[in-house]
């Protein structure tokens, strides 16, 4: 991941400094290069770059330049830190990487405003992408914005259906829902970059499901740090997804599941006061008894098998693909 944060960060920090200063001054912020006043910010992340690792492995195992994979690379990164600043007011998460979210830094007027600077900054970058590839590749990122405002759609439409009983969200609407908000992203972002080096038609395709399958087991990790993850290192706060009402794999599968602890839980979430500290922390407990954290442990391990699948059957480079491997197993075993 050093090695393609080192290649792409000139193009991205270059379509950062092309905002309006304002705009610009908030992306920085969010990328977490500086802090609320413009200065270098020791205490911001930049993420895990696995989107723009995703990238330039994929256009190296079609056999591509990895430097073909740049705008794709720059789109897909600028694309995923918009979606966190919206996402963030949509579910008024006020802390993103251990600082404030842009919401809470600036307002929500301007975050929803550096969000679409930052999206259209993201199509901008790859029209401008030089080659006989770009309208493909266009075409592609266009897709999937479409496809993740769908999936962020169920998940804010989920909020207000029941936990279980008629209505309840079953384990393959969930999963419908992770796969746009979350894996069409990761898909594309495998794809684009062999995309825009000229991959084959088949090639593209079967990188696109791989990073798919990834993303919903990104997803189900997410879940699960949104849980049982160390706020300190997540940078999340702690439980908010359970105090939310969002329908995350953890808890469903542990309500589907009976049992007392199932019960309980179902008990606990149906109360109209909602969840404190201590209640939050009680349903946590139930849902991991009720085997809602071992499911989704399961369920992500799935998804990295199918992805490793579809790598595998694919003719593809082998020294990419073997680091695709390893990056995999290090998006499972993540704590942030
Ligand atoms: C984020 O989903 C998906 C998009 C931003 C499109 P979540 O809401 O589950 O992700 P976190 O936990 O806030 O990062
Ligand atoms: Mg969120
Ligand atoms: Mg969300």
């Amino acid at each position: 991941m050093e090695r393609s944060r080192g290649l792409v960060r000139p193009a991205l920090v270059d379509a950062v400094g092309r905002l309006h200063p304002w705009t610009g001054e908030m992306a920085a912020y969010a990328m977490g290069w500086a802090d609320t006043a413009g200065r270098p910010d020791p205490a911001g992340s930049e993420g895990k770059g696995v989107r723009q690792a995703l990238a330039v492995l994929g256009a190296e195992a079609v056999g591509a330049d990895s430097a073909d994979a740049v705008p794709g690379a720059v789109a897909v990164e600028l694309v995923h830190t918009f979606s966190l600043l919206h996402d963030d007011i949509m579910d008024a998460d006020a802390l993103r990487r251990q600082r404030p979210a842009v919401w809470k830094a600036y307002g929500t007027g301007p975050a929803v405003l550096a969000g679409d600077a930052l999206l259209a900054q993201a199509v901008a970058i790859l029209a401008e992408a030089r080659g006989p590839h770009t309208g493909a590749a266009v075409r592609c990122l266009c897709g999937t914005l479409n496809t993740l405002v769908s999936g962020q759609a169920q998940d804010l439409r989920f909020e207000d259906r029941p936990w279980y009983g008629p209505g309840a969200v079953g384990p393959e609407q969930y999963r419908a829902m992770a796969e746009q908000k979350t894996g069409a992203l990761l898909g594309c972002a495998l794809a684009l970059g062999a995309v825009l080096g000229g991959a084959p038609d088949p090639a593209a395709t079967a990188l696109e499901r791989a990073g798919r399958h990834l993303g919903l087991a990104f997803q189900a990790v997410d879940d699960v740090l949104g849980i049982w993850g160390d706020p300190a290192v997540t940078g999340k706060p702690v439980h908010a997804d359970l105090r939310r009402g969002k329908k995350t794999y953890p808890v469903l599968t542990a309500l589907a599941g009976g049992g007392g602890a199932a019960r309980e839980l179902a008990a606990l979430l149906a109360s109209p006061r909602g969840l404190d500290d201590e209640t939050a922390a009680r349903a946590a407990a139930l849902v991991e008894e009720a085997g809602g954290r071992a499911a989704t442990r399961d369920e992500a391990r799935r998804h990295l098998d199918a992805a490793r699948r579809i790598l595998h059957e694919t003719p593809l480079e082998p020294s990419p693909v073997r680091q695709l491997d390893a990056l995999f197993t290090h998006l499972l075993d993540r704590t942030w």
